[in-house]
C-alpha cells in the first residue's frame, strides 16, 4: 500500500497503532488536532488539522489508498460539542475519501451504537441501532454513513463496534475488554481483507464471557487471541453483588446507559487515569 492516513493519531489507540501502521504502507499520514508526537518513524508525516475542515481533510486524504478514521471526542458530551467532531468529522472523512478515490475507510465504531441493548441477549453485527449517549448516536450517523457510501458510491468501510479498549477494571471489562494486541490484529485485518463491502465487527478479545457474537464477521478473519478471564476472579470480588436491574450492569452500555445525555460517561469507568 502506497499511503495510509490514520486519524485521532495523538490519542491513546492513536498512539498504539502509528508502529503496526506504519509497517502496512510506503507512507503513513497521521493527523489530529493537537500538535504532533515527540518522534515520528521513519515513513510518518504528521499533519496537524482539525477533522471539522473538509478542504483540509480532502487534501490530507489525496491519493491515499485507505484512511482508519479514530479521530474523535472518545466521550459523552452535549450535542453541540461532538457535532463538529464526531459527526460533521465522520462526513468529512467519507466525502474526502469519495472525492478521493480511496477504497475504505476503516472506522472505530463503538459499542455505545448498541448501548442499550442488554447483554443477555447477545446480539450480533446485525442488532439494530440503539444508542446510549449522543456519544453512540455519533456511531450510529457514522455507520449509517458507511452504508451510504458504500451503496452508493462504491467506498468499501469496517466499522469496527470497541467495547473497551482499556484495562481491566471492572466486571463489565471482563466480557467487554479488548486488549492493544488484539486491537492491532483487528485494524490488520479490516485493512487486509481483499473485499469487505460495508462491514461491521466487534472488537473484543477472545473472553469466555463476551457478551457478542462476531460470527457474521468471519470473513473479515478477525480471531482474537487475549482472555480477560484470569482477571474476573479478583475483579468480581472486589465488586461485589452486582444489582440485575440497574442499566449500568445490564445493558452493554455500561456506564453510558445510565448517565445523563450531555454528561460524561467515561468519568463512570473506575480507569487507571494513565490510561484513559
Ligand atoms: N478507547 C476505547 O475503549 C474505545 C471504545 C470504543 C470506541 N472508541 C473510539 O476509538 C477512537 C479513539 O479512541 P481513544 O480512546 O484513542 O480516544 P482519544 O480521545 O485518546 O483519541 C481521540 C483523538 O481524536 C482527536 N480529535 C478530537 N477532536 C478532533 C478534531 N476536531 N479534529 C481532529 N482530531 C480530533 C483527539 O485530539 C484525540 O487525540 C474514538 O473514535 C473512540 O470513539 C474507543
Amino acid at each position: 500500500m502506497k499511503k495510509l492516513v490514520l486519524t485521532g493519531a495523538a490519542g491513546r489507540l492513536g498512539g498504539v497503532l502509528r508502529e503496526p501502521l506504519s509497517r502496512l504502507c510506503d507512507e503513513l499520514v497521521t493527523t489530529d488536532i493537537l500538535d504532533a508526537p515527540d518522534s515520528l518513524f521513519a515513513n510518518e508525516r504528521y499533519v496537524q488539522a482539525d477533522l471539522g475542515d473538509l478542504p483540509a481533510m480532502i487534501s490530507l486524504l489525496e491519493g491515499a489508498d485507505m484512511v482508519v478514521h479514530f479521530g474523535a471526542i472518545g466521550d459523552e458530551a452535549p450535542f453541540e460539542t461532538l457535532l463538529k467532531p464526531n459527526f460533521i468529522g465522520a462526513y468529512n472523512i467519507w466525502e474526502a475519501a469519495y472525492q478521493n478515490k480511496v477504497r475504505r475507510v476503516v472506522y472505530a465504531s463503538s459499542i455505545h451504537a448498541v448501548g442499550m441493548h442488554k447483554k443477555t441477549d447477545f446480539i450480533g453485527i446485525d442488532a439494530p441501532h440503539r444508542p446510549d449517549t449522543f456519544y453512540g448516536l455519533a456511531k450510529c450517523f457514522a455507520e449509517d454513513l458507511a452504508s451510504l457510501y458504500w451503496d452508493k458510491r462504491g467506498v468499501e468501510a469496517v466499522c469496527m463496534r470497541i467495547l473497551s479498549c482499556a484495562q481491566v477494571t471492572n466486571s463489565r471489562a471482563v466480557g467487554s475488554w479488548l486488549s492493544y494486541d488484539d486491537l492491532i490484529h483487528l485494524v490488520e485485518q479490516a485493512i487486509t481483507t481483499p473485499i469487505t463491502g460495508f462491514s461491521i465487527v466487534y472488537g473484543v478479545s477472545n473472553n469466555d464471557r463476551a457478551p457478542v457474537d462476531n460470527a457474521a464477521a468471519s470473513h473479515l478473519g478477525y480471531r482474537p487471541k487475549d482472555n480477560a478471564e484470569p482477571f474476573a476472579k479478583e475483579i468480581y470480588a472486589k465488586d461485589g453483588p452486582l444489582d440485575p436491574l440497574d442499566p449500568g450492569n445490564s445493558c452493554h452500555g455500561g456506564p453510558f446507559a445510565i448517565v445523563e445525555l450531555g454528561q460524561s460517561g467515561v468519568s463512570l469507568l473506575n480507569l487507571d487515569p494513565e490510561d484513559t
